[in-house]
């Protein structure tokens, strides 16, 4: 089995009947990505099968509003990362990564703890024609980077306190979300909003369209 056929083997175990389709992004038609095909036969899944969607989705299979603002961003503001080193912090597909690629960052690795969305991001990295590095576990060493991408990552709340961990890490974040209500992160400031929704959309509540950008600066004091 190749590697296309062995997430679309993934994805199948997910969404039964289920197909990944190269798809352009609205906010940035510059980049594809394989995303699940809208087009499957939902009428087919049972209660079970929603609820294990629901339990474990495959994140990698869409690309969320937050990693679409982001990658517009990077492709507008090059200037941000070109020569620059980058990691993609919960890559998912590696939208920020690929665009962060294409804006000319000298070297880029999508981080990610779901095995499939390495896979998904190594596809998607050949489709646009990048390269990247990968990593499982951004706290596997102690690597300083002169960016971090953070893109739709802070719906799990467990991830809030990693926003001062990555200042001391890099000396740009670079974070998108739509999740936290009052975003209100020391060494953080607001930088941009926009509207984006998920591809294929999930036809979620609106208030997670509304994309917020906000920049973080190095703690100097980590740099003592
Ligand atoms: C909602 S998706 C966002 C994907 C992509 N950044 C985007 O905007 O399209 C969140 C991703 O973060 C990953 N993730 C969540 N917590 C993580 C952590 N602590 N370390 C690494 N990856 C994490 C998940 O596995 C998932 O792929």
């Amino acid at each position: 089995m190749n590697s296309f056929e062995q997430l679309q083997s993934r994805l199948r175990d997910f969404i039964p009947g289920a197909d990944l389709r190269a798809q352009n992004l609205p906010l940035a038609p510059e980049l594809q990505l394989w995303l699940l095909d809208e087009c499957y036969p939902q009428h087919l899944l049972d209660s079970e099968q929603i609820q294990r969607i629901m339990n474990y989705p495959a994140y990698w299979c869409f690309c969320w509003g937050s990693g679409q603002v982001m990658a517009r961003y990077l492709l507008d503001h090059p200037e941000l990362v070109r020569g620059k080193s980058v990691v993609d912090f919960g890559c998912g597909s590696a939208v920020a990564a690929i665009a962060a690629a294409k804006a000319g960052a000298a070297s880029v690795v999508a981080c990610d703890l779901d095995p499939d969305a390495i896979l998904s991001s190594y596809l998607n990295a050949e489709l646009n024609a990048v390269e990247l590095e990968y990593s499982a576990d951004f706290f596997a060493d102690e690597r300083h980077y002169d960016v971090i991408l953070v893109a739709d990552v802070l719906y799990d709340r467990a991830n809030l306190p990693l926003l001062d961990c990555f200042r001391q890490r890099a000396d740009t974040v670079l974070v998108a979300d739509s999740r936290v209500k009052n975003f209100s992160v020391p060494g953080y400031r607001h930088i941009q909003f926009q509207h984006a929704t998920t591809i294929p959309d999930l036809s979620e509540s609106e208030e997670f369209s509304r994309i917020n950008l906000y920049l973080g600066e190095a703690d100097q004091a980590a740099h003592r």
